[in-house]
C-alpha cells in the first residue's frame, strides 16, 4: 500500500481509504492555525470536528482539499483521487452574487461529464432535476442564486454535491442559519451519503445535532484535543480544554506553534 502526500506529489488512486494527518501543521503566512495535528479517519465514516471559532476546523478541511499546502507535515489519502472529493465551503466564502441560475450551479456538479461547451444532455438534465427534487428545490431552476434564501441556497448546494458522486465529501458548517426543516433533509441526504459508504467530514457548533447523528467527532482547539466516539469526545472537560486552548493561542499568537518561528 502507497501513501500519497498532498501538496507535494501527484495525487493518485489506491484501493482502501482513509485520510491520515500526520504532524500536520497548516497555516497562514507561517502563522499555525492548525498544529502538529496526528489522526487517522477511516473510509466510511462519519465524522464532526468541532471546536471554537478560530480552531482550525476550516483550515483543516481546506488541508484535504489541497488548497492550502501543509507548513509541516502532511495530509496522507489513500484511496481516494482528487475527482472523488465534494467540497461545500464555509457560507461566508460563498458568493450570493455571482450571475448564475440555481440549474447552472446544481449542473456544476456533473462537471466531469460536460463537454467543452457545457451543454446538458437530456440524461444529464433528469440528473440534475433528480438532485433538485431530492433537496426539495423542483421548481427554482431559472431562479439566480442571489434570489435564494440562505436555507435555499444551501439545499441547491447540496444538490451540486449529490451529482459530484464523491467518495469524500468534506462540509464546512453546512446547517449554519437553516431553519430545523431544512436541517433535517440535509441530514437524510448525509445519512444516505453514509448508507451508501462515503467519508464525510462536516465542521458542525451545534453539539446536540452532533451527538444525535455523527458517530465520531474530532475536537480542535489548533491542535487535536480529542478524537473518537462522539459521547467520548464531547465531554465538558474538553470542550473547556478547547476553549482555553484557543484564548491562550489567541492571547500570544507568536508562541503558538514552532512553525511560527
Ligand atoms: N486566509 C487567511 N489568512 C490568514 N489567516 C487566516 C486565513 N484564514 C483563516 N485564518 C486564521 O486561521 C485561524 C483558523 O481559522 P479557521 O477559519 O480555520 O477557523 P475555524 O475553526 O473554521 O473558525 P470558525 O468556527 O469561526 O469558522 C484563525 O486565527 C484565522 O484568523
Ligand atoms: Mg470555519
Amino acid at each position: 500500500m502507497a501513501w500519497v502526500l498532498l501538496g507535494n506529489k501527484p495525487f493518485k488512486f489506491f484501493m482502501t481509504g482513509v485520510i491520515k494527518f500526520q504532524n500536520l501543521t497548516l497555516g497562514y503566512d507561517r502563522m499555525p492555525a492548525v498544529q502538529e495535528l496526528e489522526a487517522e479517519v477511516r473510509e466510511g465514516s462519519l465524522t464532526a470536528i468541532v471546536g471554537p471559532n478560530g480552531a482550525g476546523k476550516s483550515t483543516l478541511l481546506k488541508g484535504v482539499t489541497g488548497a492550502i499546502s501543509p507548513l509541516e507535515g502532511g495530509v496522507l489519502i489513500d484511496g481516494f483521487h482528487q475527482d472523488e472529493i465534494a467540497y461545500l465551503p464555509q457560507q461566508s466564502q460563498i458568493d450570493g452574487s455571482f450571475p448564475i441560475c440555481v440549474i447552472d450551479l446544481v449542473a456544476m456538479g456533473l462537471w466531469r461529464e460536460l463537454g467543452a461547451f457545457g451543454r446538458l444532455t437530456r440524461k444529464m438534465r433528469a440528473k440534475v432535476d433528480a438532485a433538485l427534487a431530492a433537496v426539495g428545490l423542483t421548481g427554482f431552476e431559472k431562479r439566480t442564486i442571489g434570489s435564494l434564501s440562505g436555507g435555499q441556497m444551501q439545499r441547491a448546494l447540496f444538490a451540486r454535491l449529490l451529482l459530484q458522486d464523491a467518495r469524500l465529501v468534506l462540509l464546512d458548517e453546512p446547517f449554519a442559519a437553516i431553519d430545523a426543516k431544512t436541517m433535517a433533509d440535509l441530514i437524510d441526504v448525509i445519512k444516505r451519503w453514509h448508507s451508501e459508504g462515503r467519508t464525510i467530514l462536516a465542521v458542525l457548533h451545534d453539539y446536540a445535532t452532533v451527538g444525535t447523528h455523527f458517530p465520531f467527532t474530532m475536537m480542535l482547539a489548533r491542535e487535536l484535543v480529542a478524537h473518537g466516539p462522539t459521547a467520548q469526545v464531547l465531554t465538558s472537560e474538553n470542550q473547556f480544554r478547547a476553549r482555553q486552548m484557543c484564548e491562550a493561542c489567541a492571547a500570544t499568537p507568536h508562541t503558538c506553534g514552532k512553525s511560527a518561528a
